[in-house]
């Protein structure tokens, strides 16, 4: 249940709020003015609080200062009328979580209010290297025995007195992000905020203004000031995620960042001065991005102070019985019912399947065969199909059967779907930059040069290499007019 404190002498206000967040999972609780609000922070623990900058009595932005002082973490979004934009920016300035301009805008209004949910969680979530099942709601654990796992808490260990950069790599679903929230919480930093940015997930030209910040009429839509990650999480923990999928420009910023704690905002010229601790993670092999010059080699070496590597969960397996029990416990109390169990036969499946998922996918199997199980007890039958059947296939080459081909090397090229999806988004990217290019027929034409590139212009094995018949083929080339001259060079 996330608790939002809302601080707005309208009564109009206070009855949207409670409609537009009318769910069993919020409680909103209100007050009047910032004295009442400033009682309320200590007494009602709220997650996050909503708080109008014009309030009778002490202002809003006095408020804001005074909630900084008794709770650092609590994340406090600021409500502004259209004219008072300036008063947000001095709010943010003051470690407002964000602002939302009235009337509101309710997409973004929940948007905004889940983003701060979610930072208050991840502050709030001590992350910790034990199991703590019977602890309150407050912690979520990393589980691991074996050596691998052992290594990377005692790096964490190590880390706790250090304010330095650290980078954390690991395949999809190995638990990069908890890593990153268990040096977070382990840290001299854990009084501060704690800010994560998924840099794959916003576009390119909105990421440099969302990590600095920007000027009014910086670009077209700049319409504002805006203050960014960095200045919000001045003192604190910036976890930088999925960072491989950073653009040049920006790694540039970032490395300035690393070395002077000093950056611009976009379309400023006034350096600003931080201190902000970096925490960073990819899935992708980022030497292999250094050596394409797709990643600033000094960016990569300044990241790479501290390197923790999550194993993929194939190569911990021993693990696996452990994090299943760990699940199970999970929901039971989530759910507040009895914990149910699992069969011998049903945990040996699991611990011999491939995961390339790693431990997200594990946990999504034993929540859905939680749901599929009649009894208490959880049996084979109950699991997934797709993980008692297809994903059975033995990944150590030992056990491969001898008629498969070897896997490919992951250098030459996409062998998994997360390369291929990473390969996607380059696509994507290159799309991005070039309004007029048209994607399918681009790569088509491509993947038609580079097959008769590969078969020194045998159309026959080209078709065969692209999975089309010769007559598809001909087709190809006389529409992408590819001439000879380009296949043999
Ligand atoms: N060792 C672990 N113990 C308990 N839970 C784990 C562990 N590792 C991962 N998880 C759980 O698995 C899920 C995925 O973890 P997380 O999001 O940290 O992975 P990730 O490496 O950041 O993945 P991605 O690269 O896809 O973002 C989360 O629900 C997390 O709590
Ligand atoms: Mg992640």
């Amino acid at each position: 249940m996330d608790r939002l404190l809302l601080i707005d002498d309208e009564t109009d206000v206070q009855y949207s709020f409670r409609r537009i967040f009318d769910s069993p999972s919020v409680e909103i609780i209100s007050a009047n003015n910032g004295e009442e609000g400033l009682k309320l922070v200590p007494k009602a623990q709220p997650d996050l609080v909503i708080m109008d900058i014009r309030l009778g009595g002490i202002n809003g932005l006095e408020t804001l200062r005074r909630i900084r002082q008794i709770a650092p973490k609590l994340p406090v979004i600021m409500m502004t009328a259209y004219g008072t934009t300036q008063t947000a920016i001095e709010a943010m300035k003051l470690g407002a979580y964000d602002y939302l301009l009235k009337p509101f805008d309710v997409p973004r209004l929940k948007e905004v209010v889940f983003n701060a949910l979610k930072a208050s969680q991840d502050m709030r979530q001590v992350v910790s290297c034990q199991p703590l099942l019977d602890s309150d709601d407050y912690s979520a654990s990393i589980i691991g025995r074996t050596n691998p796992m052992q290594n990377v808490f005692k790096t964490i260990g190590q880390l706790a007195t250090s304010n330095a950069t650290v980078l954390i790599t690991g395949e999809s679903g190995t638990g990069k992000e908890l890593v990153a929230r268990a040096i977070y919480h382990h840290s001299q930093r854990s009084h501060q905020p704690y800010l994560a940015i998924n840099c794959a997930a916003i576009p390119e030209n909105l990421l440099e203004s969302e990590l600095f910040g920007h000027e009014k009429g910086a670009f077209t839509g700049a319409n504002a000031q805006r203050i960014g990650k960095f200045e919000q999480c001045h003192q604190g923990t910036l976890f930088l995620d999925e960072i491989g999928d950073m653009s040049l420009s920006t790694q540039t910023r970032i490395l300035r960042v690393l070395q002077s704690g000093q950056f611009e905002r976009v379309g400023g010229n006034q350096p600003l001065q931080v201190d902000v601790r970096i925490i960073a993670a990819t899935n992708k092999p980022l030497e292999n991005a250094v050596a394409t010059r797709q990643f600033r080699e000094d960016l990569f070496y300044r990241l790479n102070v501290v390197r923790l590597h999550l194993p993929p969960l194939r190569e911990r397996r021993a693990d696996i019985p452990l994090l299943v029990d760990y699940f199970l416990n999970k929901y039971a109390r989530q759910q507040k019912a009895p914990k149910k169990s699992i069969a011998r036969e049903a945990v040996d499946i699991l611990q011999a399947c491939p995961w390339p998922g790693n431990v997200r996918e594990l946990e999504n199997a034993v929540q859905r065969a939680l749901v599929m199980a009649k009894t208490d007890l959880i049996l084979p039958q109950d699991l997934p199909l797709e993980i008692t059947q297809n994903r059975l296939a033995p990944v150590e080459p030992r056990l491969r059967p001898k008629t498969q081909p070897p896997a490919l090397p992951s250098t030459l090229g996409p062998s998994s779907p997360a390369d291929l999806e990473s390969l996607t988004r380059l696509l994507f990217e290159w799309a991005r930059r070039d309004d007029q290019l048209k994607i399918i027929p681009a790569v088509e034409r491509l993947l038609v040069i580079q097959a008769l590139k590969a078969t020194q212009g045998n159309q026959v094995k080209a078709a065969q290499l692209l999975g089309i018949t010769r007559a598809t083929l001909r087709k190809r080339i006389a529409k992408f007019k590819i001439r000879n001259d380009i296949i043999v060079e």
